[in-house]
């Protein structure tokens, strides 16, 4: 069975947010001077339960959907995850099941989610220069952890990709490093233009560095050639010539990818959203903990898909006045 939305595009990706804390303050996502010591996270009580999640997931996948992926918030902060991990990799049809880290408890942690069933790892890596890192995640957290978190992965058989969020004045001068330390590692490095997820990074089209010139800063070292095609992907996709490697450039701003877009959110308090960029979700935790059957809450799925009309990127410049938008580190990346 598969579901599809008013633009015909079909229902493949749930994204579950399974938690709004993070132990880092990206200025990008979480800045520090509004996410400060009085910022009100959601209360225990309200998150989803891993049994709750377990059946929404069980329902997507019955329903076309064939990738997982658990987010943030830092997922690695919710006490016992990988029980999470276990539950939704026995899900039938075993669906791709990737989880999205900052890395920072990586290493600690990596054994256990492979241990329980996790098929891959993201971690986001917005440099590697330490200081930079530093400033970037907003509590001087040390990129030697977040490098040994992806070791450990790599040793306990993870699949790792790397996300770099890249802002002028702030990182470009990463890029460069990041692909020649992604190539030693063997990791696949993808970059990611500055988005305007959320009301409280200040976002500014003059900080979003754009695809076209960071691919013009690889290849001044590193040729590269272009996958063809996209599918329902984020990433534009480039390989090495000599073949060590690939490279994705996710670019949301100045290559919008709307058309093909297949993905759904979970908050952590079990709303749906159809749009990482919009404003509000469809409640699903009051037919969840109203005793509703499974043919109801599938209905529901099916009746939200089958509505959804976003497509925020592809019309981003021509909306003139600004819509409320939920922040990332809530719906997740
Ligand atoms: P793979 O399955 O590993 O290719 O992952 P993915 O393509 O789903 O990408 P990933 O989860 O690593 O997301 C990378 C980044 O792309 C996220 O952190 C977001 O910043 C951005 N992103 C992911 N999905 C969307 C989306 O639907 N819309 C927009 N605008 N950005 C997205
Ligand atoms: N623009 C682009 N990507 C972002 N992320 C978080 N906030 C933003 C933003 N404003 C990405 C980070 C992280 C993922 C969870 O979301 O790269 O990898
Ligand atoms: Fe935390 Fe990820 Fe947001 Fe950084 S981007 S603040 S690591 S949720
Ligand atoms: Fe999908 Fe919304 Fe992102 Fe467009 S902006 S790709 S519709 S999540």
């Amino acid at each position: 069975m598969t579901l599809q939305d008013r633009h015909g595009r079909v229902l493949r990706d749930l994204r579950i947010s399974v938690t709004d804390r993070c132990n880092f303050r990206c200025g990008y996502c979480m800045p520090a001077d509004q996410f400060g010591p009085g910022h009100e996270f959601l209360p225990k009580g309200e998150l989803l339960t891993f049994e709750e999640i377990h059946r929404v997931a069980g329902l997507a996948v019955a329903a076309g959907v064939t990738k997982l992926r658990l987010t943030g918030g830092e997922p690695l902060l919710r006490h016992g995850i990988e029980n999470l991990v276990g539950l939704l990799a026995s899900l039938p049809g075993k669906p791709d099941l990737a989880l999205t880290t900052n890395g920072i408890l990586l290493a600690h942690q990596a054994e256990r989610l492979a241990l329980a069933g996790l098929n891959r790892v993201t971690v986001s890596l917005d440099a590697i220069d330490p200081e930079i890192f530093g400033r970037m995640n907003g509590t001087g957290a040390d990129v030697s952890r977040v490098l040994s978190g992806i070791e450990v992965a790599k040793v306990f058989g993870l699949p790792v990709k790397v996300n770099a969020v890249i802002q002028r004045g702030v990182n470009e001068t990463q890029v460069l490093p990041l692909v020649r330390w992604a190539r030693e590692s063997g990791v696949t490095m993808r970059f990611i233009e500055f988005m305007d997820v959320g009301e409280t990074n200040g976002w500014d089209r003059r900080s979003v560095v754009p695809a076209a010139e960071m691919v013009e800063m690889i290849v001044e070292e590193f040729p590269l050639e272009v996958y063809p095609g996209r599918g329902g992907a984020t990433a534009l996709r480039y390989r090495h010539t000599d073949g060590r490697g690939e490279i994705g450039i996710i670019a949301s701003v100045t290559r919008p990818f709307c058309g093909d877009c297949s993905r759904l959110r979970l908050s952590p308090e079990g709303k749906l959203f159809t749009c990482l960029f919009a404003g509000s979700g469809h409640d699903l935790k009051g037919l969840l903990r109203g005793g509703a059957d499974d043919s109801t809450i599938a209905a529901a799925l099916g009746g939200i898909w089958g509505n959804r009309d976003d497509r925020y990127s592809e019309l981003r410049d021509d909306r003139s006045e600004p819509v409320h938008k939920a922040e990332m580190s809530y719906l997740g990346g």
